[in-house]
């Protein structure tokens, strides 16, 4: 086995603890463990004689940082998402890039059917009227509405979209989904493939899950709302700007769609006095979605061991699919 302690690793937030340790063993380990961002100039520093990225915090990985880090063999995000990194860029200079798929794909997955129970169910809703004094008045929320019979639209059935059927059919809703491609294992999901203006004006409640690309960016615009049900609710799980926000709010205000839960926004962070933030009709939470002990956990160690694989010339045991030799 090759001695490692010869590569130095720069990491580019705040790591783990077990991650930390393992990596702090096994490399020359360059990182950040306190709150807050590293210095620029400290890391632009690090980056210099780094081997091996540990890409925390979705920084902007372009040509412009890569000029920085002429050494590097691998770069390996803490996220299943990688939409921050220019991977053709890395390609072409031969760095091997990782992500973390199906570690998280639970805890995702529980998160988007929770907003989907609070969309349906009010409960940030209910919160904030209890917390405004305002329960003894005779004019309450309204009244919410069932989950059974209602039908789930997903976008992009991949790992987590998959996760979330089985709960959704825990409350008894019908599945539909829109992919790219249709999948050839709809029967055994227990999902019907259509297209997206079909979801769009069947579902009552749309999670995405999907990747953000150019085909994605966007996709929830003006047109997309106005196909919806003005009953529906949007959920957003998976990258904010694959919804146009100016669009959303408008939706929401002149009540083209009834309600919206975002994990994910555009900006991201969402600024406090952002005009969503004004509107009744909306639960936002601060990308959290992965945001357990475990899960977080499992992601920093499956980037740990891209880092090392990377370092040895092996396969990554999780390399992102645009770089997968048949892609
Ligand atoms: C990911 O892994 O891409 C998630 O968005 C992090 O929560």
């Amino acid at each position: 086995m090759t001695d490692l302690k010869k590569y130095t690793v720069a990491a580019s937030g705040k790591m783990r603890q077990v991650a930390y340790d393992k990596l702090n063993n096994a490399v020359n380990l360059l990182a950040w463990q306190q709150s807050g961002q590293v210095p620029q100039k400290q890391f632009d520093e690090w980056l210099s004689k780094a081997d091996a990225l540990y890409s925390a915090a979705n920084i902007k990985i372009d040509e412009n940082m890569l000029n920085k880090a002429p050494r590097l063999k691998v770069i390996a995000q803490a996220a299943v998402g990688y939409d921050n990194i220019d991977v053709a860029a890395c390609t072409a200079r031969g760095i091997a890039v990782g992500h973390t798929p199906g570690v998280l794909d639970d805890a995702v997955a529980d998160l988007a059917y929770g907003l989907i129970i609070d969309s349906a169910r009010h409960l940030v809703r209910g919160s904030r009227h209890v917390r405004s004094g305002r329960w003894g008045e005779r004019k309450g929320l309204g009244l919410s509405c069932d989950l059974a019979r209602k039908t789930l639209g997903i976008i992009g059935m991949g790992n987590i979209g998959s996760a979330l059927i089985p709960r959704a059919k825990a409350s008894k809703m019908k599945i539909i989904y829109h992919n790219r491609h249709q999948r050839t294992d709809d029967s055994k999901l227990g999902a019907e493939y259509v297209s997206f203006e079909i979801l769009l004006e069947q579902a009552d409640f749309i999670v995405i899950t999907a990747t953000l690309n150019p085909s994605t960016k966007g996709m929830f615009d003006s047109k997309a709302f106005k196909r919806m049900k003005k009953t529906a609710s949007l959920i957003n799980i998976a990258r904010g700007a694959i919804v146009d926000s100016e669009a959303l709010y408008n939706a929401l205000v002149t009540g083209e769609i009834a309600y919206a839960a975002l994990d994910v926004t555009d900006p991201e962070p969402l600024p406090g006095d952002h005009k969503l933030l004004t509107l009744d009709n909306i639960t936002v939470t601060p990308h959290m979605a992965s945001a357990t002990v475990e899960t977080r956990d499992a992601m920093a160690l499956l980037t740990v061991n891209n880092i090392l694989a990377g370092l040895e010339d092996l396969p990554l045991p999780a390399q992102v699919p645009d770089q997968w030799v048949d892609a």
